[in-house]
């Protein structure tokens, strides 16, 4: 039975919104690839898990040079995932399960398949075809310099260099990620029209909102300035600041732009951005006519010790007070390595970089950690994001042969990239590709432990972190946890423990490898365990877990 829905008006304030990767959470068609029908098929599943809402990754026309952020149409589905029936099917039977739908955006670039980039190449300098994206010439007696010194988030120059219709080497396009995607060119009043269009389209399908990809990076600094280099040559990213192409002011006027577009929808559309900013930067981009809500990536990147999570708790919600705004909570996404595995570093892992196949993190506590991790932030007011198969504890997968990697940033510096975290899920044990797609395909292999992770045998154990997930969204919404006009009271408890009170509900979590006696936090004679990442025995909260407890 779906549970019922959250009917509160600014349903995203405190949404459980779930990240599905369309690629990877089921083929209907047997492909090796997910797709839109399979995501409809299982649907149920997720309103079963509780969710308010899912964040679709891209599933437009595209190349896939970056997994679908290199749009070549943002108006149609690839026919790798389905029509444009499909997507309306999709937005109907969740609308119906009391789902909301979120689809994802990408304004900062296209792909270079894009006809409007296409155009700009055919159509040659000084063209208003060209204007479109960002194109300069070169420096050096020839123009066989780069515009400037900018290097790519895929590593390698941000530049390249075109080839004119007559064969003669030409101008040089910007691409902040990818040679193939070109970045568009928003000092162009087209560009900002064709995007309004974007957003109307997908509104009138449906889709109750969007999270914005790269959301800081559409607005460059005037005369496209060279930037300060580190030591390894790549784009400085000084103390506090972003890159010298993120975060630019100008940005804020293009959700200045949106806001009243989705705001003369009727039923609260949103939109949620992706903006790797310093987060004293991100109040600016939120509030009533800017965005609704931006991802907050200070708390994943806290490290597990109960001081530093509980800054990262605190900080944001300070922030988000500021201005009015509920504050988000993410532990995953398709860009990170899963944070099942990430607590298994040791404490001086340096966040960002991909899983590499010699590297062994310990893979039963960063199993612990994380469970009882989820469980922080699902209490937590504000919305929570969750990545397609954190609910099932998946691991990063290290040892995919690098043939078969997809990621640009591994096909361009050869680093291990992110398709660890992009690998098909698994819902059948005993079934071929663990029923992720009938003919037993998968774009990625999927390792044999999967099996014991896989939806139907989680769900016949009660102490799964699946059924963890279930207990810990019925709790939430029974007791309003999210709620952001419930304060957040923080409990006096022994070194290494975090206890906060949300209405009746405490939260535990320990961080210490011993088992700590849940007395110093509350009388446990007069408190009942809602949920528990481990066993609570004793009256003791086990090493490296969390709970929460209802007070009697
Ligand atoms: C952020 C997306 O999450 C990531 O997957 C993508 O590669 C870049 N933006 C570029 O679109």
């Amino acid at each position: 039975m779906p549970l019922q829905h959250n009917a509160h008006e600014q349903w995203w304030r405190d949404a459980v919104v779930y990240q599905v990767y369309p690629r990877s959470f089921a083929d209907s068609n047997g492909d090796g690839m997910g797709d839109l029908p399979g995501i409809t098929e299982r649907l149920p599943y997720l309103a079963e898990l509780g969710v308010d809402a899912i964040w679709l990754s891209p599933f437009y026309t595209s190349p896939q040079n970056d997994a679908g952020y290199d749009v070549a149409d943002y108006t149609d589905v690839d026919p790798r995932f389905g029509t444009l029936a499909d997507a309306d099917a999709l937005i109907a039977r969740a609308h119906e399960l009391q789902i909301k739908v979120i689809a994802d955006i990408v304004p900062n670039h296209s792909s270079s398949e894009h006809p409007h980039f296409q155009q700009a190449l055919a159509a040659g300098p000084g063209s208003r075809e060209r204007e479109m994206y960002v194109f300069a010439d070169g420096k050096g007696e020839h123009g066989e310099l780069p515009p400037n010194n900018w290097t790519s988030i895929f590593h390698g120059p941000a530049w390249t260099r075109v080839t004119e219709a007559d064969g003669t080497p030409g101008q040089w396009y910007l691409h902040i990620f990818d040679t193939t995607q070109p970045d568009w060119n928003w000092e162009n009043p087209k560009v900002h029209e064709l995007f309004a269009e974007v957003l109307r389209f997908w509104l009138d399908r449906g889709v109750d909102g969007f999270r914005v990809d790269v959301a800081h990076g559409m607005v460059k600094p005037e005369g496209l300035p060279d930037a300060a280099v580190n030591a390894d040559g790549l784009v400085d990213i000084p103390e506090g600041e972003a890159p010298i192409y993120f975060d630019n002011d100008g940005v804020l006027d293009i959700y200045r732009e949106w806001r009243p577009i989705l705001d003369s929808y009727d039923g609260d559309r949103m939109m949620v951005l992706e903006a790797w900013i310093p987060e004293h930067r991100i109040p600016l981009y939120i509030g009533e006519d800017v965005a609704h809500q931006a991802f907050n990536f200070g708390f994943l990147q806290a490290v597990w010790d109960s001081e530093t999570i509980r800054a990262a708790i605190e900080k944001p919600l300070a922030e988000a007070r500021a201005v009015g705004a509920p504050t988000t909570w993410v532990l995953s996404n398709h860009d990170l390595i899963r944070h099942a595995t990430r607590y298994g570093f040791p404490p001086d892992y340096r966040f960002g970089e991909g899983l590499s196949r010699d590297e062994r993190p310990d893979a039963e506590l960063g199993q612990r950690r994380a469970r009882a991790m989820s469980l922080v932030m699902l209490a937590l007011p504000g919305s929570a994001y969750l990545y397609q198969g954190e609910e099932l504890g998946l691991p990063e997968v290290s040892d995919i042969p690098d043939e078969l990697r997809e990621d640009p940033a591994h096909k361009r510096s050869g680093v291990p990239g992110r398709d660890g975290c992009r690998v098909p899920l698994p819902w059948k044990r005993d079934a071929a590709a663990f029923g992720f797609s009938e003919t037993g395909k998968s774009w990625l292999p999927q390792p044999p432990e999967f099996g014991c992770l896989a939806v139907d045998t989680q769900e016949q154990d009660h102490k799964s972190t699946l059924q963890m997930y279930r207990g810990a969204l019925r709790a939430r919404r029974r007791y309003g946890l999210g709620r952001s006009d419930k304060p957040i009271e923080f409990l006096d408890a022994p070194e290494g423990v975090l206890a906060f009170e949300r209405g009746p509900v405490v939260v535990a979590v320990n961080t210490t490898d011993v088992p700590i006696d849940l007395a110093a936090c509350l009388d446990p004679d007069r408190a009942k365990v809602l949920v528990q990442s481990a066993p609570v025995e004793a009256g003791k909260l086990s090493a490296n877990s969390a709970v929460w407890l209802h007070r009697d």
